[in-house]
């Protein structure tokens, strides 16, 4: 992705001028009442907690076993230095001219956020409350471990507002679990969304496939296991060898095979299938949810909505401008204490690099994107009988007729104005990215 501007500095004073404003030749600044598209996008607030008991080998999430690392970065200290942070971003905003926006959405996540105790979790919220506002109806997620929560404590969270908790489950069946260096027992996972359930709060579980040494009985085995548990809604993530993990150094060194393509198509499709017949839909390529469980947290970030992150290494998304803190705990929190912002670097997006985020977002969802919003205003042509391609600018009717033959695009869609994925484009979904946008 180009930005229209170099990586900004550090900001010191505030923030970049570009979010209240719309940069030269993008399509819209930072959407509030009022702002240059006239209508208001939803706004959303990622909080990190970059803690976790034990790193597992696979994971390059900014997230640290020491929780005594001083200086406002300890766990006893984080929600202190979290409160300045949001305290800060919110004169920056009003400096900014950025009207206030209630969070529609709040997501906690991590590392593990459960590692701090409950009444830790229910202050942020009440700091989400006093820096932006929330929605009446809004939608709070943790992320927790299976082994980092009690009965006694998911109550406590559903107590605070939190409305939903989504538990890293991984797999269901123990060598896997060890592989992955998980530290639960597979029986603790239906005791905790059990426990969650009855506290009323909405239930989510993570999985991963393709792990070294799993079979697709085993896969087959945790998709069962998952089933039964019977959560609102369940992420299937294939198994990513990140560059610099331990995973990563055992696969270089021979020690652990690089999961294959075959493997991981042969499991997404058996997942696909074992939960579309137990009820659940797939709304985002990795995501399924009982009707009406999406979570609209992740609908956020795939609608290309607004959100402010904050945290280590968090974040933040106004109209064209991107913001990310500084990484490092105490990096982090040196700054945030100091009464700036702890923002390491910033960039414009220009329209080119934005419709292209856009495409790459939106056509993981299973509404797909207009193919109308590809072209310039008015260049829509492939209403010709026989195109294939509905209202698809002119250019890129062979193009949307080519993916459609190849079996990635869904045709009917098509011929309606939408690119939507197939079950085998779900595979492919750069591809079909890299044709619509070339
Ligand atoms: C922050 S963790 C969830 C909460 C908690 N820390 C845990 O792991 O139980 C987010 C999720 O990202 C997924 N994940 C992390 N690294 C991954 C990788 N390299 N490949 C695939 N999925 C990954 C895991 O499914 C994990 O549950
Ligand atoms: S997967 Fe979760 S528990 Fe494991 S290191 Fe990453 S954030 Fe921590």
């Amino acid at each position: 992705m180009s930005p229209a501007q170099p990586v900004g500095a550090p900001l010191v004073d505030g923030l970049p001028p570009e979010v209240a404003a719309p940069a030269p030749g993008a399509r819209c600044g930072a959407a509030g009442p009022g702002r240059a598209d006239g209508a208001a996008r939803p706004f959303s607030v990622y909080l990190h907690v970059p803690y976790c008991r034990v790193r597992c080998g696979y994971c390059d999430f900014n997230t640290y076993t020491n929780l005594h690392m001083g200086q406002g970065a300890s766990a006893v200290d984080y929600v202190s230095t979290l409160a300045a942070e949001l305290r800060t971003a919110r004169a920056a905003m009003d400096d900014a001219g950025l009207p206030a926006r209630r969070a529609a959405t709040v997501f906690v996540g991590g590392g593990t956020p459960t590692m701090l105790p409950p009444s830790d979790l229910a202050a942020m919220i009440g700091l989400v409350r006093e820096a932006f506002g929330l929605d009446e109806g809004a939608e709070v997620t943790t992320e927790a471990n299976p082994d980092s929560v009690d009965e006694a404590g998911l109550a406590a969270l559903a107590e605070a507002g939190f409305t939903r908790v989504s538990f890293g489950m991984q797999s269901a069946v123990p060598h896997v679990l060890r592989a992955l260096d998980r530290t639960h027992e597979p029986s603790r996972v239906p005791l905790v969304v059990d426990w969650a359930r009855r506290a009323g709060l909405g239930t989510s579980l993570d999985l991963i496939y393709g792990a070294p040494g799993e079979s697709l009985e085993d896969w087959e085995r945790s998709l069962e296991a998952a089933v039964e548990i019977g959560p609102d809604h369940l992420s299937a993530y294939g198994l990513v060898i990140e560059e610099g993990t331990r995973m990563w150094a055992q696969v270089r060194r021979g020690e652990l095979p690089m999961p294959s393509d075959d493997d991981e198509a042969a499991k997404y499709e058996l997942a696909d299938r074992l939960l579309a017949s137990a009820g659940y839909e797939w709304y985002e390529i990795s995501n399924w949810a009982l009707p009406g469980h999406e979570c609209r947290h992740n609908r956020a970030y795939w609608q290309d909505w607004d959100w402010w992150g904050a945290g280590p290494g968090a974040h933040s998304h106004l109209g064209d401008v991107r913001l990310w803190n500084a990484k490092h705990p105490l990096v982090w929190a040196a700054q945030a204490l100091s009464g700036r912002l702890p923002v390491a670097g910033h960039e414009v997006i220009d329209a080119d690099s934005r419709l292209l985020e856009r495409v790459m977002l939106g056509i993981r969802l299973r509404e797909g994107i207009a193919l109308a919003q590809l072209g310039e205003p008015g260049e829509v042509g492939g209403d010709e009988p026989g195109s294939g391609a509905g209202r698809a600018p002119r250019r890129l009717v062979p193009v949307v007729g080519r993916l459609v033959a190849d079996g990635l695009l869904d045709g009917a869609a098509a011929l309606r104005g939408r690119a939507i994925l197939t079950l085998r484009g779900r595979l492919m979904a750069d591809t079909v990215t890299r044709a619509l946008t070339a």
